[in-house]
């Protein structure tokens, strides 16, 4: 590793007939051994998944971020994101009239509510469990300079090479399986493979529009029924849009709980859908649905 290197060590927790280790409190004291300075630890929260029956259902994974010095890269501006109040200005003082924050926007702090990449998902492949692209970004952009080397050793579907490759980054990386391996090398040609099936929409949806060719009359591996659109007719959410519907969901249900322990009536559901029109309008890069 350089003296500028980062590594993320992204784990969930193991589960062995009911009992849980979150992982990262066993792998943290690891890379301190290894004289890396701990940066962050970042909390991944998803809406959905599997519901527990005898315990709380897990509903977050954690980052940890070491650096190798304490001269290690983290550019903010690239992966800034919209303020609460952005436009507020100072009312008082020397900078009276100025705006209060960064007009770039603000850090994205250490909680992420990437939406996992399951069915609906435009970069869903067959592999089972994937990163979203714009978590990866987010790392890549921020850590790493263009020119540099972004290192995988986990590659799965190849999500770290296609980001790191997209930002302009060189990258190296393993995969054990042969079929992975294949999916991998396909999200980063953009072709499809022998059979003219490609490795998950998104990739469909870019060769479309570079080819000039009707997204309908191709394949992709985890397609089900219906044939494909082209980007155009997707509904685009970022990542405010998915922190606004948990915290919307979360605080709905804690009243809903508190009403119950006091006898009330539950306040009616109020979950935060937008419209296509408005998932279109939002304006950051971000998720299909
Ligand atoms: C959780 S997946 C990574 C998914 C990846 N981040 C993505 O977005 O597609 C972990 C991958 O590591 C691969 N793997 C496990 N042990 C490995 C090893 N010793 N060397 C290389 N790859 C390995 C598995 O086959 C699996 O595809």
């Amino acid at each position: 590793m350089s003296k500028k290197a980062s590594i993320f060590w992204q784990v969930g927790a193991y589960s062995n007939r009911g009992a849980l280790i979150p992982l990262d409190v066993r792998f943290f004291p690891l890379l301190e051994d290894l004289d890396l300075i701990p940066r962050n630890r970042i909390v991944w929260v998803r809406q959905h998944g599997l519901h527990g029956r005898r315990k709380f259902s897990a509903r977050h994974e954690t980052i940890l971020w070491f650096t190798k010095t304490d001269e290690y890269v983290f550019n903010l501006d690239p992966i800034r994101v919209p303020q609460k109040f952005q436009n507020k200005k100072a009312w008082k003082g020397s900078n009276k009239g100025q705006l209060t924050c960064h007009p770039g926007g603000k850090n994205p702090g250490d909680i992420w509510l990437f939406r996992n990449v399951k069915h609906n998902h435009e970069e869903q492949t067959v592999h089972p469990c994937q990163f979203p692209e714009d978590l990866v970004s987010r790392i890549v952009l921020s850590t790493t300079e263009p020119g540099d080397v972004v290192l995988d050793p986990y590659m799965g579907a190849g999500t770290v090479a296609v980001v790191a490759r997209d930002e302009g980054r060189h990258f190296v990386g393993a995969e054990l399986d042969p079929d992975y391996h294949a999916i991998c090398q396909q999200r980063l040609s953009g072709e499809p493979d022998e059979n003219g099936v490609f490795p998950n929409l998104k990739t469909l949806r870019d060769y479309a529009a570079r080819t000039g060719t009707q997204a309908s009359t191709l394949q992709f591996a985890k397609q089900v029924g219906r044939a494909p659109t082209d980007r155009s007719k997707a509904r685009i959410y970022p990542e405010k849009h998915h922190r606004q519907q948990m915290e919307e969901r979360l605080e709905y249900e804690e009243e809903c709980f508190a009403a119950d322990r006091r006898g009330d009536s539950r306040p009616s559901s109020r979950d935060f859908v937008p419209s296509t029109h408005e998932a279109r309008l939002l304006p950051l890069p971000g998720l299909t649905d």
